[in-house]
């Protein structure tokens, strides 16, 4: 049997999207155990879901270790050491570069809380309201060099309702995020994800 895969979750903040993987580890869903989070912010919440899951939790705070560089060196360095197969971004507000992506090559995902390509960037819910789309919703995808681009792996769809507000949306957005996400890596842990191009095949089960 081909061994489990180990996952490193990288956020920054509350971590309910975390918390929605660490159940999903935990029930059997997804196939996967995650090893290690780590966060740029000490006083993360999502640390400390973490520790309540009796998982590793580390923060590395840019400013102590020589800025974005000094932390994806010690980044990369603590999820190698762990045998990392995958990295989760959760709610991880700082943008990674080439050198980082490239230790993990098609090995990074991430969340994004609007049907991508629209609404790239912060305050995407924001966005998506004052823009006045009907439906916006949720997108999981592979990690490129530019921020919310990389190839679709997921996305669920969500309805804006009149009276809406950020907070009535972003909440009800984030039920979905709390679906797909699990979904997702449940699929990268058994190997059912192929990109093709910016494509990504789902593989039918067993295959
Ligand atoms: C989510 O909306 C996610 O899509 C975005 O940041 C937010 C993180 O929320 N990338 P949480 O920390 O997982 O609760």
């Amino acid at each position: 049997m081909s061994e489990r895969l180990r996952i490193g979750v990288l956020a920054s903040g509350r971590g309910t999207n975390l918390q929605a993987l660490l159940d999903g580890c935990k029930s059997g869903f997804i196939p996967a155990e995650i090893v290690v989070v780590i966060s740029d912010r000490p006083n993360a919440m999502a640390l400390q879901r973490a520790r309540s899951a009796g998982i590793e939790a580390i923060a590395i705070e840019p400013s102590q270790v020589g800025g974005m560089a000094g932390f994806e060196r010690e980044a990369v360095r603590t999820l190698k050491e762990r045998q990392v197969g995958l990295v989760c971004l959760a709610g991880f507000m700082r943008v990674l570069s080439a050198s980082f992506l490239k230790e993990f090559p098609n090995r990074v995902l991430n969340i994004h809380p609007s049907l991508l390509p629209s609404f790239p960037g912060l305050e995407a819910q924001r966005q998506a309201l004052e823009y006045g789309v009907k439906i916006t919703g949720c997108t999981v995808h592979f990690v490129d060099e530019q921020v919310d681009h990389g190839p679709i792996i997921i996305q669920a769809a969500v309805p804006v309702r009149e009276d809406d507000t950020v907070e009535s949306l972003s909440e009800r957005i984030l039920k979905e995020e709390h679906r797909i996400y699990p979904e997702a890596v449940r699929l990268f842990a058994t190997g059912r994800l192929k990109i093709i191009g910016r494509r990504v095949c789902i593989l039918p089960e067993g295959e």
